[in-house]
């Protein structure tokens, strides 16, 4: 019998997230309608390209001194320099002090998975405490890094809906001293709900007495709140104690780059001494990884945000877009109270970001799938900026369909 070194390959189980819009595309039915994309779209449910981006995408292609040279290893110097400096603040006393190291990297996961590298590399072994839930991709991206499985933290309480910082606490500090800890910068995914100011001054002193190392991960400054600085607050609360950290950036979702992998990594040192010796490990990491990343997207946010006019355009989008998922969380709320769906629907308003943990069972998720096409994650997570105008009340009687009819079990 013929046998191939590939015999023992085992099929790896569907990605809980990119498996729905699979389902979703593969569905016949002209009411579908998917909420698991973690994606903007306009009210006529399509695809965005901010017209900033286009400007300059435009721009780059008629400009006859467009190249596409190589990047160094670490990325576009002049979006490096202006990453850092939008998510740590102009006034940073670490970049004052010169203690930042920036990479860019192949957007937010990429940030993660090199700085889960360097830790696996140059820190060592150590445990990574990740909120739960979260997003699931934490869970695949510390030990393909080389890091032992992670360890959860409590982090949401269903019963209230909101975060369960006695638990969190009570977690982080039993945690084994000198652990890496994953935070959310903001609009936590799935949850919506975030640590208030006071919460995150508390998880900080706890962070300092156990000597954790902080990693924070931002999928969504800017796109959270509509306010680059307001999304940013948490992270810049951790750097401006001047502990050692990471810090992930996106640019995916804030400026609707999602396919151009448009990213960086920070490492925040509590001194200057070894900023030389990190920057060239990163550097060597990421050219046995992947040599450099790629430039079209980075040459964009460059531009855009080193120049003022086109800066100020970008926070007017963010406005934009942040405002209409605000309103179809009023929107779906009301169109909830309105079909009298058993139940309180406020957090819907009350979470931030892209999602709403909408408290519905994987059988409730499973029933809307298979009655009303409409898709999300099985713990009941929903885009808001899947729902438009013309689909929000489809989806509330469908919601109340579902709890009328499926018990919950879970
Ligand atoms: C919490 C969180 N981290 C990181 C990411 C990374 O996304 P990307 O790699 O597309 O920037 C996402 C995207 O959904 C996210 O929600």
């Amino acid at each position: 019998m013929h046998s191939s070194i590939f015999d023992r390959v085992k099929e790896a189980p569907p990605d809980p997230i990119l498996s729905i819009s699979a389902a979703y595309r593969a569905d016949p039915s002209p009411k579908k309608v998917n909420l698991g994309v973690g994606a903007y779209r306009t009210d006529d449910g399509s695809p965005y390209v901010l017209p900033i981006v286009k400007h300059f995408e435009q721009q780059f292609a008629n400009d006859p001194s467009t190249t596409h040279e190589y990047l160094p290893q670490d990325g576009f110097t002049n979006f490096n320099y202006h990453s850092a400096r939008l998510i740590l603040g102009h006034d940073s006393s670490a970049l004052k002090e010169e203690r930042v190291v920036t990479v860019q990297a192949l957007s937010g996961t990429g940030a993660l998975r090199i700085g889960f590298a360097f830790i696996a590399n140059f820190i060592g072994n150590r445990l990574v405490y990740i909120p739960n839930p979260t997003w699931s991709n934490h869970r695949n991206v510390v030990p393909q890094a080389g890091l032992p499985p992670t360890k959860n933290y409590r982090y949401f309480e269903p019963n209230t809906r909101a975060v369960d910082i006695e638990g969190l606490l009570q977690d982080l500090s039993i945690a084994i001293e000198g652990s890496i800890v994953i935070f959310h910068g903001c609009a936590h995914n799935p949850t919506g709900a975030d640590p208030s100011k006071a919460d995150w001054q508390r998880i900080l002193k706890v962070v300092k007495s156990k000597k954790l190392v902080p990693f924070f991960d931002n999928a969504y400054q800017g796109f959270a709140s509509g306010n680059l600085d307001t999304d940013a607050w948490s992270t810049r609360l951790f750097v401006e104690s001047g502990i050692d950290m990471f810090v992930a950036q996106s640019y995916a979702k804030n400026m609707g780059m999602y396919g151009e992998r448009v990213g960086a990594l920070n490492v925040i040192l509590s001194s200057s001494g070894p900023v030389t010796a990190v920057k060239s490990q990163l550097k060597q990491l990421i050219r046995a990884m992947y040599s450099n990343p790629p430039l079209h997207g980075a040459r964009i946010a460059a531009a855009i945000m080193s120049d003022k006019e086109s800066f100020r355009q970008w926070e007017m989008e963010l406005e934009k877009m942040s405002a209409r998922i605000q309103t179809m969380r009023l929107r779906l709320r009301d169109a909830l109270n309105k079909n009298g769906a058993p139940g309180n629907w406020d957090h819907i308003v009350n979470q931030i970001g892209m999602f709403s943990f909408t408290g519905l069972t994987s059988q409730q998720v499973a029933f809307m799938r298979d009655k009303y096409h409409i898709y999300m994650t099985s713990n009941g997570r929903v885009s808001m900026a899947g729902l438009t105008e013309s689909t929000v009340d489809y989806v509330a009687d469908a919601i109340k369909d579902a709890v009328e009819s499926v018990v919950k079990q879970d």
